[in-house]
């Protein structure tokens, strides 16, 4: 029997992405040092997606691919959740029976037996798509043994209760952070703690934004996918900036550096009120701030009430993505 559970989930995963879906690419060398950090910290929860690379292409599966290569004893070490059925051109969703089976073959293949897919899932929902069909696609590949689970990306309540009831979820996988809290009211987190299903907080960080990296918006690089999101538009990126003066003063009170803080406020809601358990998956591409970001800061019952008092005081300016991309969140 497949398990229905990812294998060996610690309290902070790992996101990849970075490391590929972006104008410059991380060297393999900066990239396999990184990578090795996270398993020594124990976030052994990584998540990719067959489209994180330059012109969405599968340069993400390829990085995970030259790692085991050169690492094969940490494969069994990593819990590998792979997001697909996107349309390489249009990224539109490729949820039917063949869209589904294309994407696993074509990772597998790229992976070359160099690390099994623990989970997958699409990465959107897609509206002309019965999720019969695409969680019975998933079901039948679990039980070929070409994935052991079966996991869904930015999905609301609905989604996640009747996909559950066609076949065991293993994870969702959304945004969560302390400028996006969306699924504390919505019902994903209630829902998933009902079912029992782990959520994986993705963009824990904020893409960075909650960090305090970033002054201006002149410090995102020509070509970042962040320039397109309305929250990084130059008439929000200054009023969000309030926010992360606030946390970094926090932050500074408490000792601890703005990224730490992120992630111990997503952690601080996990098992905690409405939510089962929530996982943050930062991504990095330097060992140094993995090894920032997996040294666990547990926030005080009180820090914690007053982390949420600045978050009411502080209103964001604009979405986290934009108009086009709205109607396929919380799919
Ligand atoms: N399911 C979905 O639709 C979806 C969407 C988006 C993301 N994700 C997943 O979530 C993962 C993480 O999300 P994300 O990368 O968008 O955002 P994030 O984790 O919120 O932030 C990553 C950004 O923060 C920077 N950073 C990380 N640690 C830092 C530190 N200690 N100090 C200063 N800066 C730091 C990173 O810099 P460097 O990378 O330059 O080191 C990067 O620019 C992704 O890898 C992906 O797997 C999923």
């Amino acid at each position: 029997m497949p398990s229905t559970k990812p294998l060996s989930i610690g309290p902070i995963g790992f996101g990849l992405m970075g490391m590929t879906w972006r104008a410059h690419q991380t060297p393999d060398e900066q990239a396999f040092t990184a990578m090795k950090a996270a398993i020594a910290n124990g976030a052994t929860f990584w998540s990719t997606a067959d489209f994180y690379g330059p012109g969405n292409s599968t340069a993400g599966i390829s990085l995970v691919r030259r790692y085991f290569d050169k690492y094969p004893t940490d494969a069994d070490k990593v819990t590998l959740f792979v997001k697909g059925c996107a349309d390489p051109k249009s990224l539109y969703p490729t949820n039917n029976r063949a869209g589904v089976r294309a994407s696993v073959d074509n990772c597998i293949r790229i992976l070359g037996g160099t690390k099994k897919i623990d989970v997958f899932g699409p990465t959107r929902q897609d509206p002309s798509v019965p999720l019969e069909e695409t969680i019975g696609e998933l079901k039948s590949l679990v039980d070929e043994g070409k994935i052991g689970g079966v996991g869904l990306s930015e999905v609301g309540a609905e989604t996640i209760k009747k996909a559950h009831a066609i076949y065991p979820l293993s994870l969702v996988e959304v945004e969560f952070s302390l400028w996006s809290t969306e699924l504390l009211t919505n019902g994903v987190a209630a829902t998933a703690k009902s079912l029992d299903i782990p959520i994986v907080a993705y963009s824990p960080l904020g893409r960075g934004f909650l960090t305090g990296q970033l002054k201006s918006i002149k410090d995102i690089p020509e070509g970042d996918i962040r320039l397109y999101f309305d929250r990084f538009k130059p008439e929000n990126f200054d009023k969000n900036l309030d926010l992360v003066d606030k946390l970094k003063a926090f932050a500074q009170k408490t000792g601890v550096t703005p990224a730490q803080l992120a992630l111990a406020w997503v952690l601080a809601n996990s098992n905690s009120g409405d939510c089962g358990t929530i996982i943050p998956i930062p991504g990095a591409t330097t060992a140094a701030r993995v090894e920032e970001n997996t040294k666990q800061v547990t926030l005080s019952s009180s820090d914690k009430a007053e982390l949420d008092a600045i978050l009411s005081s502080v209103p964001i300016s604009g979405g986290r993505y934009n108009q086009q991309l709205e109607m396929t969140l919380w799919g």
